[in-house]
């Protein structure tokens, strides 16, 4: 049977800060630099999230994409759009939310939930020049 990937991509809008707090206001400034500023600042975030599987021989889907969408809404997107990354989420915390953390975070919130198909990918688009994606390896 043929494996195929089907990918959802949904927006969410964003604040966050990068800070370490293990670390001093000095080295937080030097190596976050303006992504450090301590009043926040905000990403028009574009998430896509890749599902493997055989096609259902009754239906042709991997996954019935409406299934995937309702997913993200519940386990995502009510959680992290128009919020604060560093404050209000309950599976960021303690986490600086790089968009690399961001991935491995989002990709632990969805890998248990599919109903049917397995993860494959999570990629965030934090800027259109800045994305990270993660496969859980
Ligand atoms: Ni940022």
């Amino acid at each position: 049977m043929p494996t195929v990937y089907v990918t959802r991509r949904v927006h969410f809008n964003a604040a966050h800060r990068l800070h370490n707090p293990a670390k001093s206001d000095a080295w937080n400034a030097e190596t976050f630099g303006p992504c450090n500023h301590p009043n926040w600042h905000g990403h028009n975030y574009v998430l896509e999230v890749t599902v493997a599987g055989e096609p259902d021989p009754d239906t042709g889907y991997v996954i019935d994409l409406g299934d995937l969408k309702a997913l993200l809404e519940e386990r995502i997107l009510r959680k992290v759009d128009h919020k604060n990354l560093n404050l209000d989420v309950d599976f960021l915390r303690g986490v600086i939310p790089s968009t690399e953390n961001l991935v491995v975070a989002i990709w632990n919130e969805l890998v248990d939930a599919l109903p049917r198909g397995r993860l494959h990918c999570v990629r965030l688009y934090e800027t259109e020049r800045n994305v990270a994606e993660y496969r859980g390896e």
